[in-house]
């Protein structure tokens, strides 16, 4: 029960889009038992009929709900930094706990927000803002607490996820998978924030601060997105028993680490290779539990809504917990390996367009490089041309040798890196 001096806990609510709209659901259907009580609501356009909104509450502007000293929780589900940033900084001030889903603000300003939070004895919650209903800021923060998080991989956007299982399952172009996932309202009108890979930055972002305690500014992350993907990238992974994922990766090392996003082979059997479709997934491993696995809805607006009453009702304890980790003190940013260190082995697709050059010609390039080859092997598939997996070497070798193949006589298409991880 959530609640406040013995009475029910009041909510503003900031938007009443996808997500206030279930958060409205919700709390009309279970807010009474979970001592939550809907105050008051604020939207862009007030002339729009809402029935979902009780008509006894006021529907109004940010201002009006920020003024109400009756309310103790303001829940921003605008979206955006503005008018967002300002009206939670405002909450914050008047010593309001927030509630958000904004992965922007939390990954741009969450180290700020915090610490005004701290200051003026407030609460700032964001579970809705990475991986939907998955309650893994909750698992980080408090389930594994007494842990140390050594790696995290995660498929933690619906909307590419579900473009990359229909490019995979049913060869769909592309274009073709991306105007499906638009029909069936998984991606937006501009879905360039998704497809470049940089919502996944963001989250990423959130979660690595979590995991090591330090800031990580989402533009400190190097970002590849799916658009470039062809049907024929698809049948090289399925043919060395992988699938593409779009994968968010964080790896420890030392007092740093290595942070990318990017699109990457998962062998087809494990559990990232058969999280499909809109679903996320997030799997960690810990010092001394080992790999842990969380899978479920990414969004959505019942996934989401319920994450935003998740911290409702929790409050208190993370309060409590936030008090605790500022008081350690504030840590320098993470130092974050540079893209061309990172590790992993590779996968190199020679377009089918090139020339059909011995392998000695592409296995001089991999010399030349220090890079050892695993396996080659011609496709007979069409369109996909030579498929040469590398052993474990840095992304800037790869690249390298990429290039090099890219000079060889006759070259017409530039040859496709992708990396194998984890445990590929
Ligand atoms: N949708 C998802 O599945 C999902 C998943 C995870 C996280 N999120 C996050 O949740 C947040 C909300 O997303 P959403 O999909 O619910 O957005 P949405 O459907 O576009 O709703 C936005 C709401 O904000 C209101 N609004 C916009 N500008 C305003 C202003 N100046 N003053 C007052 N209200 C204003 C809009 O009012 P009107 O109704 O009048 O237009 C609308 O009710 C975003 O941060 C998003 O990233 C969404």
């Amino acid at each position: 029960m959530s609640a406040v001096e013995g009475r029910k806990r009041r909510i503003g609510l900031l938007g009443a889009g996808v997500v206030g709209g279930g958060v409205i659901e919700l709390l009309r259907a279970r807010g009474s038992e979970l001592g939550l009580e809907l105050a008051r609501v604020a939207v862009k356009d007030r002339t729009k009929v809402r029935p979902e909104i009780p008509s006894e509450v006021p529907v109004g502007t940010i201002d009006e709900v920020l003024a109400d000293p009756s309310i103790d929780a303001v829940v921003e589900l605008i979206g955006g930094l503005e008018p967002a940033l300002s009206a939670v900084r405002t909450a914050l001030e008047v010593e309001k706990d927030v509630v958000t889903a904004n992965k922007l603000l939390v990954a741009e300003y969450g180290g700020e927000l915090r610490r005004l939070a701290n200051e003026r004895g407030a609460a700032l919650r964001f579970e809705a803002s990475v991986a939907g209903c998955l309650p893994i800021i909750e698992i980080i923060e408090a389930g594994l607490i007494f842990d140390r998080v050594e790696r995290l991989f995660g498929i933690l956007n619906g909307t590419t996820n579900f473009i990359l299982t229909r490019c995979q399952r049913d060869g769909s172009t592309y274009e073709d998978a991306l105007a499906e996932a638009r029909a069936a309202g998984f991606a937006e009108a501009d879905p360039t924030l998704d497809v470049s890979g940089r919502d996944t930055a963001q989250k990423l972002a959130i979660l690595v601060g979590l995991v090591t305690g330090r800031p990580c500014a989402p533009s400190s992350i190097a970002v590849s997105g799916i658009e470039h993907l062809v049907p024929a990238d698809h049948l090289a992974a399925e043919e060395v028993g992988c699938r593409i994922k779009l994968i968010a990766s964080f790896v420890r090392t030392g007092e740093g680490g290595r942070a990318r996003v990017a699109p990457t082979l998962v062998p087809s059997s494990s559990a990232l290779g058969l999280t499909t479709d809109e679903y996320n997934a997030v799997e960690v491993e810990c010092a001394h539990i080992g790999w842990q696995l969380h899978l479920g809805k990414g969004a959505g607006r019942m996934p989401t809504a319920s994450a935003v009453i998740h911290d409702l009702i929790t409050l208190d304890a993370a309060r409590e917990r936030s008090r605790e980790t500022e008081s350690k003190g504030r840590r320098p940013a993470l130092d974050l390996a540079a893209s061309d260190a990172w590790t992993a082995r590779w996968l190199i697709r020679v377009p089918e367009e090139n020339p059909a050059w011995p392998v000695s010609r592409i296995g001089a390039a991999f010399a030349a490089h220090g890079v050892e080859i695993v396996e080659y092997r011609r496709s007979r598939r069409a369109g996909v041309g030579t498929i040469v997996l590398s052993a474990e070497t840095t992304k800037g070798a790869i690249d390298r040798v990429a290039r090099d193949i890219a000079k060889l006589q006759g070259a017409v298409k530039i040859p496709v890196v992708l990396a194998m991880e984890p445990d590929a």
